[in-house]
């Protein structure tokens, strides 16, 4: 496995760490605390291609490959994981879904506003009854008598970017007596009749990214707004979320590397009984056990990035680099924590931050629990 970078590799990365450096790094300790939504620095995101990465540029998008989103999220990451999550869920939870699965048209019509960072995307599956048992939806389309629309009724939960939303990847069902089977994908738009925004979620971390339930009471869309069949909505989320699943797992990456820095760097500054700290071997071991799980998170997540690029099977991979990465996250921001004794646990520094921010990434597209069912399913090749 070849993970030498590219020139363009390299120069969105080097782009993404730029701006997340001087324009979100000024920011990050703020919108954390107020848990307002960034829109200047996600707009300016967008202008840079940042919102649409790997969508073809005739859609609006950047038209770079896997590997290439990944070091974007990491690098956006590793300075506020709010905006890494905003850029995952527009990129890869709105966008892959349509530039795979939907016509010209729609891609003209959805793709494309979103992908140049215009509109907000985001993407709906959770239910209050349905988080890991994704295919349990009560949520309903009826086709209408004269076949040009659909009707929508129920409650979608945990709307990553719900409240600011302009266009939603939906899934619902169609046929509940078919189960996952009877289940349909439509992209709403937030500014028709019948949709409405309900309460914002007060989170422990991610907090200026916005979260919300949905309602659709009798909302009328129209046919074309159908992406795939009627029958294909489960299987496009699940294929939508193997891709989402590589951009938490970067995002989880980022935050872990932030942590580590901080921490490696307090380790040779702080002085205790006469040393610097890192000179001890309680902390060299902490230290030494944080880079070689960041590095096989890295390996593993470089990995999924590049099968995925070379258009292979890539949903064990992506399990597995977001189950290990994201408990690498949750272990290495508490570790920093304790680098760095009662200082850590203020919020005069970003490690708290970091903490609260990287537990979110054992839970959303996926818990820890639902990857391990993945990949123990390929493994023995089982339901
Ligand atoms: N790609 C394509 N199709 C897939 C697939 C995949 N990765 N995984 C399963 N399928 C297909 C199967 O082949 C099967 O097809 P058939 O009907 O032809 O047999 C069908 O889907 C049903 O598959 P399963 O029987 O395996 O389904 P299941 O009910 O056992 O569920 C699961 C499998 C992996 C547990 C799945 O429900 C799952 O991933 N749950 C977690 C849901 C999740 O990640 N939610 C996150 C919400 S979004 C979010 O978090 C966004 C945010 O805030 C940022």
């Amino acid at each position: 496995m070849d993970f030498t970078l590219n020139e363009e590799q390299k120069a969105i990365r080097d782009l993404a760490r730029d701006f997340a450096q001087n324009e979100i790094a000024p920011i990050a300790a703020k919108i954390d605390e107020t848990g307002e939504f960034p829109y200047e620095t996600v707009k300016k995101m967008g202008a840079l291609g940042l919102m649409g990465i790997e969508v073809p540029q005739e859609y609006g998008g950047a038209g770079l490959d896997t590997l290439s989103y990944v070091l974007a999220i990491e690098e956006i990451a590793k300075v506020c994981a709010s905006h890494a999550v905003i850029m995952s869920v527009n990129n890869s939870l709105y966008c892959y879904g349509l530039t795979h699965f939907a016509t010209e048209e729609q891609k003209k019509a959805f793709l494309e506003p979103c992908a140049s960072g215009k509109k907000i995307g985001a993407f709906s599956l959770t239910e209050p009854q349905s988080g890991s048992d994704a295919g349990n939806m009560k949520a309903r389309a009826a086709l209408s008598v004269q076949g040009d629309k659909y009707v929508i009724n129920g409650r979608k939960s945990w709307i990553t970017s719900g409240p600011v939303a302009d266009f939603i990847v939906l899934f619902v069902a169609t046929q509940p007596e078919l189960k996952h089977r009877g289940t349909a994908c439509f992209i709403v738009d937030t500014t028709l009749p019948g949709f409405e925004r309900g309460k914002k979620e007060p989170k422990l971390g991610i907090r200026a990214s916005a979260t919300c339930e949905t309602t659709y009471d009798n909302y009328q869309v129209p046919s074309f707004h159908r992406i795939g069949k009627e029958g294909d909505g489960f299987k496009i989320a699940m294929s939508v979320l193997d891709a989402g699943r590589i951009g938490i797992a970067a995002q989880a990456l980022g935050i872990a590397e932030a942590a580590y820095e901080a921490s490696v760097a307090y380790a040779k500054e702080r002085e205790a009984f006469g040393s610097k700290i890192g000179e001890f071997q309680a902390i060299q071991w902490m230290i030494a056990d944080m880079s070689v799980r960041i590095e096989a998170s890295r390996l593993l997540i470089y990995n999924a990035a590049l099968k995925k690029s070379n258009h292979e099977k890539f949903t064990r991979e992506a399990a597995m680099a977001k189950l290990y990465a994201s408990e690498t996250a949750e272990w290495v921001t508490s570790k920093a924590i304790q680098v760095h004794g009662g200082a850590g646990y203020s919020k005069e520094l970003p490690v708290e931050r970091y903490f609260r921010d990287a537990r979110i990434t054992t839970i959303y597209e996926g818990t820890s629990e639902i990857q391990r069912t993945v990949i123990a399913r390929a493994a023995l090749d089982a339901k």
